[in-house]
């Protein structure tokens, strides 16, 4: 694998194989240990968009390896694209650095720094897709939840970058996912049926929030309002009315169900202060496994 672009085109054992080094270097570094293999490396991070745990997580893991994180803003380096064409930044870097992650808002922009690159190219989140979010969900819910196949995830909201990557990670997985928004911000039907090619009927869609979480295992939401969509903001409130995972969704849930948010979390939208802070939360522990599965994605991609 040169890159990690999309779960979608990541075959199983590669993808296990990245979660069976997450929980063992996140072993490592529990007991004081570390694993300096990225030592005298460098890592570009193109930001287009604001990020507090992909930027934190990505810095921490490239120092934690014995590396270095460089952070550029369309401030320092001008919008990729516009000041020169991502083929060009992504052949400079490629002779400087060892490793580029891009946050970018056109999945194109991660393609085309990958296709020019010669070095390994991160998806940290496009308007498509967000996979080291969802791949640090999945080491979460093995923790919590034990054996993946079986699992049933409910994911109430926006069918957006987030919820698509969770798609195709339980296609991957062997888990059950249902998508539940409301009309017209549904999943794209491509989606599905990529999830349903994975794995034949694993990824179903509906407008009905408390059907879904009917023996859900875990519920997942993220914002109404994704990065770029602000101007939508209020259309959006009034749309979503009805699909927050509330005290009132809750009960329709089975009792030790787990809820999940890939954060940043907008309490009395999407999810309730009440939901968020409950003992059914396990956010913080997912807001965490970014670290450590993106040490151990570090390591996989740059370690060699
Ligand atoms: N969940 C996530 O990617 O958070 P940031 O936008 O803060 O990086
Ligand atoms: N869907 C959100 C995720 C933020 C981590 C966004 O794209 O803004």
């Amino acid at each position: 694998m040169k890159s990690f672009l999309s779960i979608r085109d990541c075959s199983f054992d590669q993808l296990n194989e990245l979660l069976d080094l997450a929980h063992s270097l996140k072993k490592l570094y529990k007991s004081g240990k570390r694993d300096l293999c990225l030592s005298g490396k460098v890592l570009a991070m193109l930001f287009e968009k604001t990020s507090l745990r992909t930027r934190a997580s990505f810095q921490v893991a490239m120092n934690d390896l014995g590396g270095f994180a460089m952070n550029m803003k369309p401030d320092d380096i001008g919008v990729i694209g516009q000041r020169e064409p991502a083929k060009d930044m992504a052949r400079v870097l490629s002779r400087y650095v060892n490793g580029i992650m891009a946050r970018t808002f056109a999945h194109q922009t991660i393609l085309e720094l990958d296709r020019w690159s010669s070095v390994p190219v991160i998806n940290a989140l496009s308007d498509w897709s967000h996979p080291c979010q969802a791949m640090a969900d999945v080491m979460t819910i093995q923790e919590h939840c034990g054996k993946l196949p079986g699992l049933k995830l409910a994911y109430i909201g926006d069918g957006n970058n987030v919820a698509r990557s969770l798609a195709f990670a339980c296609a991957k997985f062997g888990m059950t996912f249902i998508c539940s928004s409301p009309a017209n911000y549904e999943l794209d039907a491509e989606t599905l049926n990529t999830a349903n090619a994975i794995r034949k009927g694993c990824a179903c869609q509906n407008n009905d929030p408390v059907a879904a979480v009917k023996n859900a295992n875990i519920i997942y939401t993220d914002t109404w309002v994704s990065m770029g969509q602000e101007q939508e903001k209020a259309q959006r409130v009034k749309d979503f009315q009805g699909f927050a995972v509330d005290e009132k969704l809750m009960a329709h849930a089975p009792k030790n169900v787990k809820v999940m948010h890939c954060l940043p979390a907008y309490r009395g939208f999407e999810i309730s202060d009440g939901v968020a802070e409950s003992a059914n939360s396990i956010i913080f522990d997912e807001a965490e496994n970014r670290l450590h599965f993106q040490r151990a994605l570090l390591k996989y991609l740059m370690g060699k």
